[in-house]
């Protein structure tokens, strides 16, 4: 269905085709303008639940939520693929509803999955030098990797120049070193191409690197929206999470770690977590306090805020489940 859809769209670069009018028009207004954009599944969820989202041309604009969340029902919707059950939404200045067509002409997407035809070779699909895919250009596309599947997918929805890219999880399951392939690419085509990017992903450090903007979505509703330098703002302070060895000494723990800020959901099982009133430099004290009491710690770990707090501020959860710190000092065995 999608391979179809695709393959319709026709060439909708303003800058090429129609005049300085447009092309300012365009500057002036959303590239996606969403308002209360629902979709209901029968006997399903709220999978998208009244939505707004404003997206600006030329940006990176990254979806960030886990499983389920409602990204990829969201995607279908804005590229013409799922009618919304209620709602409204415009893309490229044109109603995702009332004028699909001209919607689908003005975007490519490459979606969660792939839209390849497991018998072309990838030659038959495209010319790819610039993907890195030359080499495998010949070879059935049933042969590909993973990493080679994604980059094939994300230069076929390349072909047409459209103004407004959808990326559904272009990253999942990737290696390090074909993540940062995709990243460059995103990049330089919003950067030096100024293609308007709407891309989900499930990777909170994907989201900060890339995105100029991020909605996070948990359960079909946007939780928290902003620059992710503006979002870490929120939280403002860095956390000290602990845990201790002895269960029975949890409550000592807490009492000396609330002294100093307010309590927090811990991204660990069984973490005592705080957010630091004054910042770090109340950690050495904390310290003295804990072992004045003869409370054992197992970990104690320092963080500064990440997307990861503001998920678990803005949700009660952490989006990275357990573990420890990866950006901030960490004690313990
Ligand atoms: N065709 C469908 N029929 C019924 N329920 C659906 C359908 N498609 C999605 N859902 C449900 O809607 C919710 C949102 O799904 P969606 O695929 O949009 O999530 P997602 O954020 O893309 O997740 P993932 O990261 O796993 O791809 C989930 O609860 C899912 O089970
Ligand atoms: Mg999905």
């Amino acid at each position: 269905m999608w391979t179809l859809a695709r393959r319709s769209m026709g060439t909708a670069n303003p800058d090429s085709s129609q005049g300085l009018e447009r092309v300012t028009a365009q500057r002036r207004s959303p590239a996606i303008e969403v308002r209360s954009l629902t979709r209901v599944f029968k006997n399903g969820p709220r999978a998208v639940d009244a939505i707004d989202l404003e997206v600006h041309p030329g940006e990176i604009f990254g979806f960030l939520g886990p499983n389920g969340a409602g990204k990829s029902t969201t995607i279908l919707m804005l590229t013409t693929l799922l009618p919304p059950t209620s709602g409204t939404a415009q893309v490229a200045g044109y109603d995702i509803v009332k004028d699909g067509r001209h919607v689908r002409a003005a975007i490519g997407a490459a979606l969660q999955e792939a839209g390849l035809d497991p018998l072309l070779s990838g030659r038959d699909h495209l010319f790819l030098g610039k993907f890195g895919l030359l080499e495998a250009a010949d070879r059935k596309v049933m042969g590909y990797s993973g990493g080679m599947k994604r980059r094939l997918d994300l230069a076929m929805s390349l072909i047409h120049r459209p103004r407004i890219l959808f990326l559904d999880e272009p990253t999942t399951g990737l290696d390090p070193q074909s993540r940062s392939a995709i990243w460059a690419e995103v990049r330089k085509l919003a950067r030096e191409e100024g293609v308007t990017v709407f891309l989900t992903t499930q990777y909170l450090e994907e989201a900060d690197a890339l995105s100029d903007r991020i909605a996070i979505i948990d359960h079909g509703r946007i939780v928290a929206e902003g620059t992710p330098v503006s979002l870490k703002a929120e939280i403002g302070r860095p956390t000290v999470e602990a845990t201790v060895v002895d269960a029975d000494d949890g409550s000592a723990l807490a009492a000396v770690l609330t002294q100093f800020g307010e309590e927090v959901p811990a991204r660990s099982k069984g973490a005592i977590a705080v957010r630091l009133a004054h910042g770090a430099v109340d950690l050495a004290e904390i310290v003295r306090l804990i072992d004045g009491r003869g409370v054992r710690i197992a970990a104690l770990n320092l963080h500064e805020p990440t997307l990861d707090d503001v998920f678990l501020a803005k949700t009660g959860y952490s989006l990275e489940g357990s573990g420890g710190s990866e950006d901030g000092a960490s004690i313990g065995s």
